[in-house]
C-alpha cells in the first residue's frame, strides 16, 4: 500500500471548511436514503478502521462499527486494557504502527493533545471520537438532524443550556462553521474555554439565565452535567447546575417550532426533564441514528 504522506484529519470542526461540512451533511442524508432503500453502497471494501476507546461509549462505537460494515469495510475495537497503550507504549509509536496496518483511526480519549499527537504521527486519517475539548462527530449528526427536520440552520438561534464542556465547545465551532447564533447559558465557573469562545466571539454569547437563552430560540441543546472523568465532582456539579434543567416550562419559551437535541446518554430529571426528552419536539433518537449516517459520509470522504 502506498503510504499517504499528508492525510486529512477530523480532530475538530475547524479542520474542514464550511462548504466541506455542508457537503458532508448532504452526503449523510443521501447515504441515509440509500440505507433505507436497501441500496448496497460498499466503497470501502477491504478498508479497516481502528477504533481506540480510552472512555466508555455506546453510540460512537456502534455507529462507527455498523457504518464501516455497511460501507463494505471492517472496524476494530481497541481498548487500553488489552493493547500495549495501557502498559505505557507511547502514543507516537502506537500511531506509527497502527497507521501502517489500518486505513483510518478513530480515537476517544481524555486529553485533546493525545489525538493531535496521534494525528501528527499517523500515515492515515485520524477522527476525533470525543476528547475533553470537543466532540465534532456529534455535531455532524446534530446539524444533519436539525437540517432534516427544519431546513437550513444558517441564521438561526441556538440555546446551549448547561456545562461549558466538550459538546458546548463543538457548538461554538458549529456556530462559526454553519453560521448560526449561539446563546450559552452556564453557571459561573462552568464557562467554555475562553480561547474557544474567543474563536466564536462574533456568533456566541454567554447568557447566564437559561430562560433568557432559550426564549425565542430555534434549537435547545443540553448535555450531562457530569462528563466522563468528572464523576468525583458529581455532588458539587449537581448543586451548581440546579436551575439549569431543560424542563417543559423552559422549552415553552423557545420558538413555536423549536427542536430539542441531546447527544445522549441523558439523565432524566437532571439536565433534562423526562417530558422534554420524550416529547415530539425532542429529536434525540434521530440525532443518535444520524451519528451513523454522518460518520459514513465522513469515512467515505476521508478514506476514499
Ligand atoms: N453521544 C455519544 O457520543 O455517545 P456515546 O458516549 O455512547 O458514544
Ligand atoms: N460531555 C459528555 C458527552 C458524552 C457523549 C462527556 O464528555 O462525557
Amino acid at each position: 500500500m502506498k503510504p499517504e504522506s499528508n492525510p486529512r484529519h477530523f480532530l475538530s470542526l475547524m479542520d474542514f471548511s464550511p462548504d466541506e461540512l455542508r457537503q458532508l451533511i448532504d452526503r449523510a442524508i443521501e447515504l441515509k436514503r440509500k440505507h433505507y432503500a436497501g441500496e448496497p453502497h460498499t466503497p470501502l471494501q477491504g478498508k479497516v478502521l481502528g477504533m481506540i476507546f480510552e472512555k466508555s461509549s455506546t453510540r460512537t462505537r456502534v455507529s462507527f462499527e455498523a457504518g464501516m460494515a455497511q460501507l463494505g469495510g471492517a472496524a476494530m475495537f481497541l481498548s487500553p486494557r488489552d493493547t500495549q497503550l495501557g502498559r505505557g507504549e507511547p502514543i507516537e509509536d502506537t500511531a506509527r504502527v497502527l497507521s501502517r496496518m489500518v486505513d483510518c483511526i478513530m480515537i476517544r480519549t481524555f486529553d485533546h493533545a493525545t489525538v493531535e499527537t496521534f494525528a501528527a504521527n499517523s500515515r492515515v486519517p485520524v477522527i476525533n471520537g470525543l476528547t475533553d475539548r470537543c466532540h465534532p462527530c456529534q455535531l455532524l449528526a446534530d446539524m444533519q438532524t436539525y437540517i432534516e427536520h427544519r431546513g437550513e440552520i444558517r441564521g438561526k438561534t441556538v440555546a446551549w443550556v448547561g456545562d461549558g464542556n466538550n459538546m458546548c465547545h463543538s457548538y461554538i465551532g458549529a456556530a462559526k462553521q454553519f453560521d448560526f447564533r449561539l446563546r450559552i447559558a452556564c453557571p459561573e465557573g462552568y464557562d467554555p474555554d475562553p480561547t474557544i469562545l474567543a474563536m466564536g466571539r462574533d456568533r456566541c454569547e454567554i447568557v447566564r439565565d437559561p430562560n433568557a437563552a432559550v426564549a425565542g430560540s430555534d434549537l435547545v441543546v443540553t448535555d450531562t452535567w457530569i462528563s466522563m472523568g468528572q464523576e468525583e465532582e458529581k455532588a458539587k456539579r449537581e448543586r451548581a447546575f440546579a436551575g439549569y434543567c431543560v424542563d417543559r416550562a423552559m422549552m415553552d419559551l423557545a420558538a413555536a417550532d423549536a427542536l430539542f437535541l441531546h447527544c445522549l446518554p441523558a439523565y432524566r430529571g437532571k439536565e433534562v426533564s423526562a417530558d422534554v426528552l420524550d416529547a415530539a419536539d425532542s429529536v434525540v433518537w434521530d440525532e443518535a441514528e444520524n451519528r451513523m449516517h454522518a460518520q459514513k459520509a465522513l469515512l467515505e470522504f476521508l478514506v476514499n
